[in-house]
């Protein structure tokens, strides 16, 4: 497990290297982004549970392989924010969608997958058996407490924001509006600025490299599509609001 998580480090922090400059110039195919060319497609809702699920499996299956029931109650509050986070994501979140018959294309899952059966062991093995600091002393740590907040902040504006997301369509309709409220007066895509925030609070409460390594990734993707959804909506919408950026408040 040891050459597992030391590859799998370096394939987080090479993809998300890899995935900047090419989600740039091509938007990953699903979603609005959604196109022909990029082979086979399948259902979204499938698509989003078989691709997370292996994040929160696999992270359960190495946690309880490789020390984590012995872990402290830092570790066990990292596993639970974890496990909080992607049991949401990959088995409540796809029967909420709205978006009748949407498709992604399996190119995408199967990448996910991939990425997800390295994430989530690595993050597991990384807090359970590799981090010495993560004893009673590192509840009263700055890092922890500040990471904690910094992760509830960027939960909560995830969630607000997909809520509002979601809730543009009614049961059964398919098309895009502009939405209003939370954090999209000043952000075309605070869902994505939640997801940063969390996993970067993510990282400073866990101060492993594997959740360094995945905090850069999540950044590495979803700043490039929210700069891809954004130019959507200034070519769709023509009373788009132009004073929005496009995922960091007045910044990016
Ligand atoms: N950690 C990571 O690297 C990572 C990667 C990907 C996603 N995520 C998270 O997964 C969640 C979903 O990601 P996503 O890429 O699907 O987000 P998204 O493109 O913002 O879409 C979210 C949902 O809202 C719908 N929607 C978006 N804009 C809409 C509009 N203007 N009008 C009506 N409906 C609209 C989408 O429908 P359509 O699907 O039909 O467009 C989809 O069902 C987010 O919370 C994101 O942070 C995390």
């Amino acid at each position: 497990m040891q050459a597992y998580h030391d590859y799998g480090l370096w394939f987080i922090i090479i993809f998300g290297v890899v995935t900047i400059p090419f989600l740039l110039f091509i938007a990953a195919p699903y979603g609005r982004h959604m196109r022909q060319g990029w082979g086979p497609d399948m259902s979204a809702r499938l698509g989003w549970i078989i691709m997370e699920a292996p994040s929160p499996l696999g992270f359960a299956y190495v946690w309880y392989t490789y020390g984590g029931l012995d872990a402290g109650v830092a570790g066990w509050a990292l596993c639970l924010l974890w496990q909080v986070h992607y049991i949401y994501r990959s088995f409540i979140y796809p029967f909420r969608l709205r978006g009748a018959g949407k498709r992604s294309a399996v190119l995408t899952v199967v990448m996910a997958i991939i990425f997800n059966l390295v994430n989530g062991p690595i993050n597991a093995y990384a807090i359970a058996s590799l981090a010495s600091h993560l004893t009673d002393p590192w509840l009263t740590d700055p890092r922890f407490i500040l990471g904690l907040v910094i992760f509830g902040v960027g939960f909560a504006i995830n969630h607000q924001s997909d809520a509002i997301l979601r809730n543009l369509r009614k049961p059964g309709e398919s098309g895009y509006k502009i939405p209003h409220g939370g954090l999209f007066k000043w952000v075309t895509s605070p869902n994505y600025f939640g997801e940063i925030v969390e996993w970067t609070g993510f990282a400073i409460a866990a101060c492993t490299p594997a959740a360094a390594a995945f905090a850069f990734f999540t950044a590495a993707n979803l700043i490039p599509r929210a700069r891809s959804h954004h130019h959507w909506y200034l070519d769709k919408f023509p009373d788009y609001p132009t004073s929005r950026r496009s995922v960091i408040p007045g910044i990016l």
